[in-house]
């Protein structure tokens, strides 16, 4: 035979050398859920390894975090139910636990990014994306709320604000109540092809973000399509978006990849917490080897297109690399 494959597969250093894709921790965002107490570590039981962390916790997690090289977070607030009403006011308010959580972080420790979670069913009474209205998820009247919420939390140091909510025109409407406000170079990380999906069960289980009514199916989008995902992605680039994202990742890696050969933009993509949960729950029963599937989940994330990875594993691939 002249001609033989296994030849560059003979030896790890060759194996190395031929190597395609590689992930670096620089290149992770570290999804975070707080509370907003003093001090708190609550396990959340959907997503094992992942906790509700008070003030004092979410500090040290973002430091023992940074002394591995992570230094990329997403912060996602657990509201009381007490707090929570219909138009979500709560998540602009000057004593919102969330936006503080922020400050604090960013005063302590200036070299992170930090990335917020633009959208309203953590806040609201009706655990909706978007504003109901005679049981209608309404548009044009979210768009305030969203952009007053993305406002509050450039004010308070985010490098990245996340629209999640799937609302039509929001990343206009935000960018264009940045610039006004004075916050031109907050960036906007859209989370542009977000499908209605069953992996975000644990999420909701963390945050009890649960819609009360209906599902999301008339604003996120339906697994079943991928034009609509390039659609989304022409007008999150009009609207002025810096980075675009897929979400979940695994089910969704075409449309990682269409995305990445249609746009020039950044484009990240979240391994959402039913995936994390499925691989933690296989093996804890020891039907996979944990580390060794979650390096090749993430590979073939990166293999697929993403330039940049939101995933729970982020500090346990973080402590791999370090080893
Ligand atoms: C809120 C939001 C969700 C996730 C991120 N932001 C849940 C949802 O849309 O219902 C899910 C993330 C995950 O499952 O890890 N809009």
């Amino acid at each position: 035979m002249r001609i033989r494959p296994r030849r560059n597969r003979q030896s790890e250093g060759i194996r190395g050398l031929v190597r395609e894709t590689r992930l670096g921790v620089d290149q992770l965002i570290y999804p975070l859920f707080i509370t907003g107490n003093a001090s708190a570590k609550n396990a959340i039981k959907s997503l094992p390894g992942q906790f509700q962390l008070g003030r004092k916790e979410l500090l040290e997690e973002v430091e023992s975090s940074l002394k591995l090289g992570l230094g990329s977070f997403v912060l996602f607030p657990a509201v009381p139910e007490s707090k929570k009403d219909s138009v979500a006011s709560y998540s602009y308010a000057d004593d919102n636990f969330y936006l503080e959580a922020a400050r604090e972080l960013k005063e302590k420790f200036p070299e992170i990014v930090l990335m917020s979670d633009v959208a309203m069913d953590p806040y609201s009474s009706d655990g909706h994306d978007g504003l109901v209205e005679d049981g209608e998820i309404v548009n044009d009247n979210t768009l305030p709320i969203l952009s007053r919420m993305a406002v509050a939390q450039a004010q308070a140091g985010f490098d990245l604000i996340g629209p999640s909510d799937m609302m039509d025109g929001r990343v206009g409407h935000i960018r264009r109540e940045l610039d006004h406000v004075g916050y031109p170079n907050t960036g906007i990380l859209a989370y542009t092809a977000k499908y209605a999906s069953a992996f975000y069960g644990p999420f909701r289980d963390a945050l009890e973000s649960a819609p009360k009514g209906g599902d999301k199916k008339t604003y996120q989008m339906d697994p079943a399509n991928s034009n609509e995902a390039l659609r989304e992605a022409f007008l999150d680039e009009e609207e002025g978006a810096d980075m675009l994202m897929v979400k979940p990742a695994l089910c969704y890696l075409d449309i990682i990849k269409l995305l990445k050969d249609h746009s020039n933009l950044p484009i990240a993509a979240y391994n959402v917490s039913g995936e994390y949960a499925m691989l933690k729950a296989a093996a804890a029963n020891g039907w996979l080897d944990e580390e060794a599937a979650m390096h090749e989940m993430l590979l073939s994330i990166r293999r697929s297109g993403a330039d940049i990875i939101l995933t729970y594993f982020a500090k346990d691939y973080a402590k791999i690399l370090s080893r």
